[in-house]
C-alpha cells in the first residue's frame, strides 16, 4: 500500500503554520507502526504555489518553505531505514509560469527555449482554439509583449509543456534521473495522460459542451514519452515504479495506459471517488477492474486524495467509512489511502476569509492533528488552514489510545493484508449475496479470506458457504452471518491458524 503525503498539511517542524520534510521524518515511525509499505510526498520543489506546489519553478530542488535538498536526502534515507519505499509527485505536463524554462521561452519569438511550451497565433483576436482550462476560463493566454497565446489546461501560472520537443523530453529525463539517482524508488506522475498535444490544436467538438480540456486529452505521442520514462526507470537497479494519474472516464483508456507491461506500472482507479455507497456500485466498480483492465495489469483503489471531498465527509458516517476502508484494503490492488483517512477526518469548514485554493479543494487539505492539546503538536503559527472538525478527539494520540478507533482498525487491516497471501495479492471473485450486501472472496493457493458489507440501514442476514470465523469486523461483531447497518467483515476460514487480530 501506498501513504500519501500533502506536505504542508502533514507535519510542521519550522513554526510557520506550513508542514515540512523535517516533519515528514520526524513521523515516520508512526507510519512505519501503522504499517505502510511506501509513501508519496506531493510536491515540495521550488514553487511560487499558484497550485500550492504542482507549478513548479524549479524540479530539482526543494522549496524553502519545505527545507532543503539535504533534508529530501535524509528523508529518503529515513524511510529506507524503516524498510518503507518513497515515490515523489512528478508533474511533466506543465511548470510554473517562473520557471526559468517558460520565462526564457516567453521572452521573444526567436527565444530557444519558444518551442519548448505551446505558442500559437490567435484567431482573429481570440485565442487559437476553444479549449477550457481545469479551473475555470480558457485553456490559452495572450502574452501581449509576443503577440502569441500559450497552452494551459490548469492555471495560467502553469503553461503546457512542448513533449514533441526532443529538448524537453531530455531536459526532463534529466530530472527524473536527478531523483533516482538520490535514491528514490519511483514517481506519482501528474496528469500524464495529458502530456501530448495534436500540433494542429483542433477544436472541442460542440457537442462535448464546455467542459475543460484535462478529462479529454489523450494522444497517442503519450504513450511513445510513457514507454520513454519506463525504459528510464527500469534501468535503475531495485524494484523502483510508477504511478499515474489518469482523469479520463473509461476504464478502456485507462488500461492504455499500462501498454503491453511497457508503459505504466500503476495507473489510478478513481472509480470509487465518484461512486454512491450501493452495492451495486461497488459490486460493479469491482466487476469491471477485473474484467475491462488488460491483462497483467495490476489495479489500484483510491477512496480520497487532495483533490476530492475525503471518503468520510462523501459518505457521511463512521459505519460506511469504517466498510470503505475494508473494501480498500481487500479489493485486488495497490490501495492509496491519503493522510488522515486513517483517523477517519472529515473535511475542515474554511471559512471563505481563509481559502486559498482556486480549485475550492481547501476542506481535504486540512492539517493533520497529531494530539488533543491546543497546537494538535504544530509548534509555532496556526496552520495555513484550518483543523478539521472534532481534532479534540480525532487525532493521532488519541486513536492510539482507543483499540477501536478508525486508527486501529486501518492497523489492523494492513496487518491482516501483510500476512495473507490472498488478500495480497489473491484472485478475487465475487460472491452472490442478495440485498445491499457484497461480498467476495480472495484465494491465491489454500490462502483464502472473504470479504463482506452491507451498504444498507438496516442489519442484513448472510448465508456462509462453509465455516468462516471473523478475521476483523468493522464494527463490534461477533456472529459472521450477520451484518450491522453499514458494516463489514473480513472472514477466514474456520480451520486456518491465525494470531488473534481483533
Ligand atoms: C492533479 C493534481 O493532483 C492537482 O492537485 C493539480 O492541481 C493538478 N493535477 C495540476 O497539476
Amino acid at each position: 500500500m501506498v501513504y500519501q503525503i500533502y506536505p504542508r498539511s502533514f507535519q510542521d517542524t519550522g513554526g510557520d503554520g506550513v508542514g515540512d520534510l523535517p516533519g515528514i521524518e520526524h513521523r515516520l515511525d508512526y507510519l512505519a507502526w501503522l504499517g505502510v509499505d511506501a509513501v508519496w510526498v506531493s510536491p515540495f520543489y521550488r514553487s511560487p504555489m499558484a497550485d500550492f506546489g504542482y507549478d513548479v519553478s524549479d524540479y530539482c530542488d526543494v522549496d524553502p518553505l519545505f527545507g532543503t535538498l539535504a533534508d529530501a536526502d535524509r528523508l529518503i534515507a529515513a524511510v529506507h531505514e524503516r524498510g518503507m519505499r518513497l515515490l515523489v509527485d512528478w508533474v511533466p505536463n506543465h511548470t510554473s509560469d517562473q520557471h526559468p524554462w517558460f520565462v526564457d521561452s516567453r521572452s521573444s519569438q526567436d527565444s530557444p527555449r519558444r518551442g519548448w511550451y505551446h505558442w500559437r497565433d490567435g484567431r482573429g483576436a481570440g485565442p487559437p482554439n476553444n479549449w477550457r482550462a481545469a479551473f475555470g476560463g480558457r485553456a490559452w493566454t495572450l502574452d501581449e509583449r509576443t503577440g502569441q497565446w500559450y497552452l494551459h489546461l490548469f492555471l495560467p501560472q502553469q503553461p503546457d509543456l512542448n513533449w514533441s520537443n526532443p529538448d524537453v523530453v531530455s531536459a526532463m529525463h534529466e530530472v527524473l534521473r536527478f531523483w533516482l539517482d538520490r535514491g528514490v524508488d519511483g514517481f506519482r506522475i501528474d496528469v500524464v495522460h495529458c502530456i501530448g498535444k495534436d500540433p494542429a490544436f483542433p477544436d472541442q467538438p460542440a457537442e462535448l459542451g464546455a467542459i475543460d480540456r484535462v478529462g479529454i486529452q489523450h494522444e497517442p505521442l503519450t504513450h511513445e514519452l510513457i514507454r520513454g520514462f519506463r525504459r528510464l526507470v527500469d534501468g535503475y537497479p531495485g524494484d523502483r515504479t510508477t504511478v499515474g494519474e489518469v482523469q479520463l472516464g473509461n476504464l478502456a483508456d485507462l488500461g492504455a495506459f499500462y501498454g503491453s507491461g511497457d508503459e505504466l506500472h500503476m495507473v489510478f482507479n478513481f472509480l470509487p471517488l465518484h461512486a454512491p455507497w450501493t452495492s451495486a456500485a461497488w459490486s460493479d466498480m469491482a466487476t469491471r477492474i477485473e474484467r475491462d483492465l488488460p491483462a497483467g495489469a495490476w489495479p489500484t483503489w483510491v477512496l480520497s486524495n487532495h483533490d476530492i471531498p475525503r471518503v468520510r465527509t462523501r459518505l457521511g458516517g463512521e459505519a460506511a467509512a469504517r466498510s470503505a476502508a475494508l473494501l480498500l484494503l481487500t479489493l485486488r490492488g495497490t490501495p492509496f489511502i491519503y493522510q488522515g483517512d486513517e483517523l477517519g477526518l472529515a473535511d475542515a469548514i474554511v471559512p471563505e476569509a481563509r481559502r486559498v485554493d482556486p480549485g475550492g479543494r481547501d476542506g481535504c487539505r486540512a492539517p493533520i492533528p497529531w494530539d488533543a492539546g491546543p497546537g494538535h503538536g504544530w509548534p509555532g503559527r496556526e496552520p495555513w488552514l484550518p483543523w478539521p472538525p472534532d481534532a479534540d478527539t480525532r487525532n493521532v494520540e488519541s486513536e492510539t489510545r482507543d483499540p477501536g478507533s478508525m486508527l486501529h482498525l486501518y492497523r489492523r487491516l494492513l496487518a491482516a493484508r501483510r500476512r495473507s497471501p490472498a488478500l495480497r495479492r489473491g484472485d478475487l471473485s465475487l460472491r452472490p449475496a442478495g440485498g445491499e450486501v457484497l461480498a467476495f472472496e480472495r484465494r491465491a493457493a489454500a490462502d483464502r479470506r472473504l470479504v463482506l458489507v452491507n451498504f444498507g440501514d438496516q442489519p442484513a442476514d448472510v448465508r456462509l458457504d462453509g465455516d468462516w470465523t471473523i478475521e476483523i469486523a468493522t464494527a463490534e461483531d461477533d456472529d459472521p452471518s450477520r451484518l450491522p447497518p453499514n458494516g463489514g467483515l473480513l472472514l477466514r476460514p474456520a480451520t486456518t491458524p491465525a494470531a488473534a487480530s481483533r
